[in-house]
C-alpha cells in the first residue's frame, strides 16, 4: 500500500504530502503521527529550513477520518483511562494540535480542492498559504455535534473578524480560494497547475535567508504561544465530550450510512 503520507526533503524543503486519494485524503491516527514526526524531525534537521503541506488529486484533505471519530467517541476507556489520556495527547489529532504552535521553522500549505476541518484550521498555524480558486475550506464543526479545533475558536476570529469566523466555523459555509484570500487567511489565489511550483518557490527563497534572522523573526511575530496553547487545551477537553455526545453520534453514524442527519429528536434537550 502506498504511504498515506509521502515526506521527502529536498534542497532545505520538506514536502509533507497528505496521500490518500480514495478517501479524499482523509486524516487517521497514524497519519497525524506521521506529519507530527516528520515537523519535529525537520525543525531538528540542519537540512530543512521549511514545511511544505501538499494534498494529491486536487484534494487537501478531507478531514480527520470519521470512522476514527465514532470510534474515539465510543471507545470505552476502563482501567487505563489516564493511559489511555496521556497516550492520546502525543498522538493523533491532538498531538499534531498541540505542536502546530510550538513548530519553530515556517510552514506553507498549497491548498487546492476540498480542505476540509483540520485541513482549514491547520492553515492558521502556517506562514504562507497558497491557494487555487478551487479550494474549498469548510470547517462542518457544528454539522458533526463537535467544536472547532486547533487554536482556530481563537485564531480565526482574530484574522478575520467575528462574523466571517462564525460563518466559517459555525455556520459551516465554505470558502473558496478567493474568499479565503479576502479573509487574510490566504496569501495568493493561483492556478491549480501552478499552485504546488508557487509554494515551493516560497520555500525555497525562504531557505536562502539567513536562518537565525528568519527564525527570530518568526518568534517576534508570533509572540508567546501560551494563550493558544491554553485555548488548545479548552477545545480539546470540550472536543473530547461532544464526541460522545449524542449529536455527535447521529451526526457520524449519518455520515457513514451515507443519509442525512436528524437532529430534531435533540431539540428540546439544549
Ligand atoms: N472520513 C472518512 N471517510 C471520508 C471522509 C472523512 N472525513 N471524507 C471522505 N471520505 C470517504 C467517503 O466516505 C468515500 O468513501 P467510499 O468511496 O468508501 O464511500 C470517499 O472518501 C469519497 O468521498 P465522497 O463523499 O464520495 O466524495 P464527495 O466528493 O462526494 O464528497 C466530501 C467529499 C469531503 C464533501 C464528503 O466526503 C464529506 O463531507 N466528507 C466528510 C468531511 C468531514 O466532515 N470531515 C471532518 C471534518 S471535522
Amino acid at each position: 500500500m502506498a504511504d498515506e503520507v509521502i515526506v521527502e526533503v529536498h534542497d532545505g524543503i520538506q514536502v509533507i504530502r497528505i496521500n490518500r486519494p480514495d478517501k479524499k485524503n482523509a486524516l487517521k491516527r497514524d497519519m497525524y503521527d506521521r506529519m507530527a514526526a516528520a515537523l519535529i524531525a525537520g525543525d531538528a534537521s540542519d537540512d530543512v529550513a521549511a514545511h511544505v503541506f501538499l494534498g494529491v488529486n486536487g484534494v487537501f484533505t478531507a478531514g480527520n477520518d470519521i470512522s476514527d471519530f465514532a470510534n474515539q467517541g465510543g471507545a470505552p476507556r476502563g482501567n487505563n483511562h489516564r493511559d489511555d489520556k496521556q497516550r492520546d495527547d502525543k498522538h493523533g489529532a491532538p498531538g499534531f494540535i498541540r505542536l502546530l504552535p510550538m513548530v519553530s521553522k515556517p510552514m506553507i500549505a498549497a491548498v487546492d480542492g476540498l480542505a476540509v476541518g483540520i485541513g482549514t484550521t491547520m492553515l492558521f498555524h502556517c506562514d504562507l498559504v497558497f491557494a487555487s480558486a478551487g479550494a474549498s475550506l469548510r470547517t462542518p464543526f457544528v454539522d458533526l455535534g463537535l467544536v472547532p479545533e486547533a487554536g482556530s475558536s481563537m485564531l480565526a476570529p482574530m484574522r478575520m473578524g467575528q462574523q466571517r469566523a462564525f460563518e466559517l466555523l459555525c455556520l459551516g459555509e465554505p470558502f473558496d480560494g478567493q474568499r479565503a484570500y479576502e479573509a487574510g487567511l490566504v496569501n495568493r489565489v493561483v492556478a491549480s497547475e501552478e499552485l504546488e511550483a508557487t509554494a515551493m518557490k516560497a520555500a525555497a527563497r525562504l531557505a536562502m535567508k539567513p536562518p537565525g534572522a528568519l527564525a527570530a523573526s518568526r518568534r517576534l511575530m508570533r509572540g508567546d504561544p501560551a494563550a493558544l496553547l491554553a485555548q488548545i487545551e479548552n477545545e480539546t477537553e470540550i472536543f473530547a465530550e461532544r464526541l460522545a455526545s449524542d449529536e455527535a453520534k447521529e451526526a457520524f453514524s449519518a455520515f457513514l450510512e451515507k443519509r442525512k442527519p436528524d437532529f430534531s429528536q435533540f431539540r428540546r434537550q439544549t
